[in-house]
């Protein structure tokens, strides 16, 4: 019988509890308090559950390592979860855009569209950075699975520290531009709760810090 014991790895408890949180807020907000019909639920409803529960995700996986350098005691399960926490968040995320592509017209996003049917300013800049924010998570996931792995030189630009911060800015430009406005006026939130763009950029934010100051 082997002694050896299984490093601990908390990757599905945190995945299965943030898609739940996150599915759960979406529900909450858009049918519970909100007034979108539960006919929407399949689609546009899920699609900003796992959008949210991508980005809580990647943020998970880009901040553990920092928080730990920071000095903060955080669990050895957790720090061997980042891998899964990252691959799941970018899957996520490919659902996200998927679903995204096929929702895309005025009718469904009607403040992301003028008059004339072409886009606003606002959700030009908002969806090249989604777009950017997604190439660039692709590349970072490509990098650890390829031959690529063999380019040193790619690898450390691909992990270093200033593209790194550089891509997280990507993911929070896509969701500044989306809802700012909204974030502006809590007196339209329903039932008094953020948007989901909102929620997902504080945690962005509190990555970002903790990567700025804890990552080497
Ligand atoms: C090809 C790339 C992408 C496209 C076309 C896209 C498209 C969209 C669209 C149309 C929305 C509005 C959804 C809604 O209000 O119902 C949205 C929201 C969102 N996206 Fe993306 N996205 C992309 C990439 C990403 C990436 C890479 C992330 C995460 C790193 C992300 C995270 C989010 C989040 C958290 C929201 C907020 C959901 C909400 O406020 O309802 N997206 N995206």
């Amino acid at each position: 019988m082997s002694l050896e014991t299984k490093p601990q790895n908390s990757a599905g408890s945190i995945i299965a509890i943030t898609c739940l949180l996150s599915m759960g807020y979406a529900v909450l907000r858009y049918h519970v308090m909100g007034p979108v019909p539960w006919k929407d639920l399949p689609f546009f409803i899920i699609n900003k559950g796992i959008a949210l529960g991508a980005f809580i995700l990647l943020t998970f996986n880009f901040g553990f390592g920092p928080l730990k350098n920071l000095g903060v005691n955080v669990p050895s399960g957790w720090l061997n979860a980042r891998k899964a926490l990252g691959m799941t968040g970018f899957l996520l995320v490919l659902i996200h855009a998927l679903i995204s592509f096929l929702l895309f017209n005025p009718a469904v996003y009607e403040k992301f569209f003028l008059e004339n049917g072409t886009l606003t300013l606002l959700a030009g800049l908002s969806m090249l950075g989604g777009v950017l924010s997604f190439v660039v998570l692709w590349g970072y996931n490509l990098s650890f699975q390829t031959h690529l792995r063999e380019d040193q030189a790619f690898i450390r630009f691909i992990t270093s520290r200033r593209f790194l911060l550089f891509a997280m800015l990507l993911g929070a430009t896509h969701l500044f531009f989306m809802g700012y406005q909204g974030w502006m006026n809590p007196a339209g939130w329903h039932g008094g709760l953020p948007p989901i763009s909102l929620v997902g950029f504080v945690f962005f934010a509190v990555g970002y810090i903790i990567n700025v100051f804890g990552r080497k």
